[in-house]
């Protein structure tokens, strides 16, 4: 991508509140049309991100640049982002229409064409004719697209979004999801999202960028988190995995890595010696008919309807294995020995 592309860039941002360092020389580019979605554990310094990027925030050290020019002068009313939170907070007084049009008002936006952008929004969140509803009489996940009309009328570059699903059950929150996408596919702008949830992460984003205590561990599509995560907490965080200790040794062509002493299994560790831990993905294991590299015993069982979860003891002298199983493949009891194949270079090994 060209320069021309990046919206929004953080370059060696920190931030400091006393003795806390809440965010640590973090870098990134979120570019044009971009689903960009920053996804960590309670406390980890998203907002905070997010507030130095939409100026409600400023940076100890380093620059927030939009659209190619330094933020660090300019208030948050006058940069081109505009915010969705969690909480959402429409005015409860004004209409639904009223709630949406609000901005262009501010901005000098005459009455026809406010009506004709807010009707054209609210189109867009599937919220055609609720104009003169109040927010009241609207289900919450009616009222959080409201707040995202809003949000979008004004038409930002950038769409800050801070955890805009977590206030809504299971269900909405699915849907809900289907249709944040689609309205990004519909607006010309970039879409910064700010999640602890991986699953909405994983679903929404063209990109992820992983913190952890401040900083950032990995940046990349969700297929290259998920298959070749950077680090362990970064395997930990995103999706479930089963992290055991092993020892590398000399295998020969490949070097491998022997998990649980000599009577554990080894899988390949290309690129690193000595003690190392090896992320292997529930569903990376597999029931074979007992010539695979683990033994052991069904612990637990837990039918999930497209999947069945499994706790296996092992024979060995390690932890236990979370396993997962997809659909009508073999299915086992508790109390049952088997043993585990493993998909070919599945394993990471850190
Ligand atoms: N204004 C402030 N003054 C002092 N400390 C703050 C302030 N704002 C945030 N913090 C601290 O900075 C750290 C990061 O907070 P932040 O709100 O960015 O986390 P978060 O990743 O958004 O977490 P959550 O998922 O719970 O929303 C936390 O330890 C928090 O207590
Ligand atoms: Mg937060």
């Amino acid at each position: 991508m060209s320069e021309g592309d990046v919206l929004v860039e953080l370059d060696g941002v920190v931030k400091e509140f006393g003795d806390l360092t809440a965010v640590k020389n973090v870098e990134f580019s979120v570019h044009r049309g971009e689903f960009f979605t920053l996804v960590g554990p309670s406390g980890c310094g998203k907002t905070t991100t997010l507030r130095m990027i939409s100026g409600f925030e400023q940076p100890t050290r380093g620059e927030v640049h939009i659209g190619g020019q330094p933020m660090a002068a300019v208030p948050p009313e006058a940069r081109d982002t505009n915010l969705v939170f969690q909480h959402l907070s429409l005015f409860p007084h004004m209409t639904v229409g009223e709630n949406v049009g609000y901005g262009l008002k501010k901005a000098g936006v005459g009455a026809n064409e406010r009506a004709e952008r807010v009707s054209e929004y609210l189109g867009l969140v599937d919220l055609a004719g609720f104009e003169d509803r109040d927010p009241a009489e609207l289900s919450g996940g009616q009222q959080q697209r409201v707040a995202l009309a809003r949000a979008l009328v004004n038409e930002p570059s950038v769409l800050l979004l801070d955890e805009p699903l977590s206030s809504l059950d299971r269900k909405l929150r699915k849907l809900m999801q289907v249709e944040l996408r689609r309205i990004h596919e519909q607006t010309q702008g970039a879409f910064f999202y700010v999640t602890h949830d991986q699953e909405v992460a994983m679903t929404l984003s063209d990109r992820i960028a992983v913190m952890n205590d401040g900083h950032i561990e990995q940046i990349g599509t969700p297929e290259e988190i998920y298959r070749e995560p950077a680090s362990a907490f970064v395997a930990d965080f995103i999706g479930d995995t089963n992290l055991l200790d092993g020892q590398v040794v000399d295998g020969g062509s490949t070097p491998v890595a022997r998990i649980g002493g000599p009577d554990g299994f080894t899988v390949p560790a290309p690129g690193r010696t000595g003690d190392v831990t090896v992320s292997i993905r529930p569903e990376d294991f597999g029931v074979t008919n007992g010539d695979g590299v683990v033994d052991g015993t069904v612990a637990e069982r837990y039918f999930q309807g497209d999947q069945t979860n499994y706790v296996i003891d092992p024979d060995a002298d390690i932890e236990e294995l979370q396993v997962v199983v997809q659909g009508r493949k073999s299915s086992v009891d508790t109390g049952e020995h088997v043993s585990l194949g493993i998909t070919d270079g599945a394993p990471v090994v850190f």
